[in-house]
């Protein structure tokens, strides 16, 4: 059984897609993987109540009462250690996490971005897309490297941007594939379908395009 913690930090849909997901009838007979943690590092992120309603247990573990960096990195880590992971998802975890902190679970831990990286690192990526006037946008899921959206890419989906959209109607079409590629992502990683090899994404037994999300 493979053992998947989730961090986050805010509403949490993407949690709820991969919890979603991982109960699913489809899931529980081809795949021997489940959520065993949530960690927020803030006490009012909406998707403690997600994991809740799931039976998934919760902790908190806030920046704001450790005296450095570091010493908060350290902790989550061992937090997280403690329910040995073989996969931690940054499930909308809004928070940079430091090289110590990276290195120790390299080639277990993936992010989820809302851009088609290496374009639109950071935030406000919507906003970014649109003031480039890009005509396709999408999310990216990556193996976690110690620059800030950073690592090697996993896979990514990608959606037209339209002649009338806003910010708001192109986070929610970006959002509706991130809640379709995430799973997939936490998926293949706990089947050794994709891993991390010298700073690369190494593929094994995929269809050919299962990497590049274009619906
Ligand atoms: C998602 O759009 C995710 O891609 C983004 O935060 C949102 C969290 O939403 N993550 C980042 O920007 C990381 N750099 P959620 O809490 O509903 O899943």
């Amino acid at each position: 059984m493979k053992r998947i913690v989730c961090l986050i930090s805010g509403r949490g849909s993407n949690l709820e897609s991969i919890l979603n997901t991982a109960e699913s009838e489809r899931w529980a007979t081809e795949v021997p993987a489940r959520v065993v943690a949530v960690i927020s590092n803030r006490a009012d992120a909406a998707g403690l109540a997600v994991a809740a309603a799931h039976g998934v247990p919760t902790s908190v573990i806030e920046q704001q009462r450790f005296a450095s960096r570091e010493a908060f990195d350290a902790r989550l880590a061992d937090a997280i250690e403690a329910h040995q992971p073989d996969v931690v998802v940054l499930a909308g975890f809004m928070r940079v996490l430091g090289s110590g902190f990276v290195a120790r679970f390299a080639g277990r831990l993936i992010n989820i971005h809302p851009s088609l990286l290496p374009a639109f690192p950071g935030l406000a990526t919507h906003r970014q897309a649109l003031a480039a006037g890009v005509r396709v946008h999408g999310a990216t899921v990556h193996f976690v490297a110690s620059e800030v959206d950073g690592g090697a890419i996993i896979a990514q989906a990608a959606i037209a941007v339209l002649a009338d959209d806003g910010e708001e109607s192109l986070a929610a079409r970006v959002l509706s594939r991130e809640h379709l590629l995430l799973p997939r992502c936490v998926r293949w990683l706990c089947e050794g379908r994709v891993a991390l090899r010298d700073g690369r994404t190494v593929v094994g037994d995929l269809p050919s395009g299962a990497l590049a999300l274009l619906v």
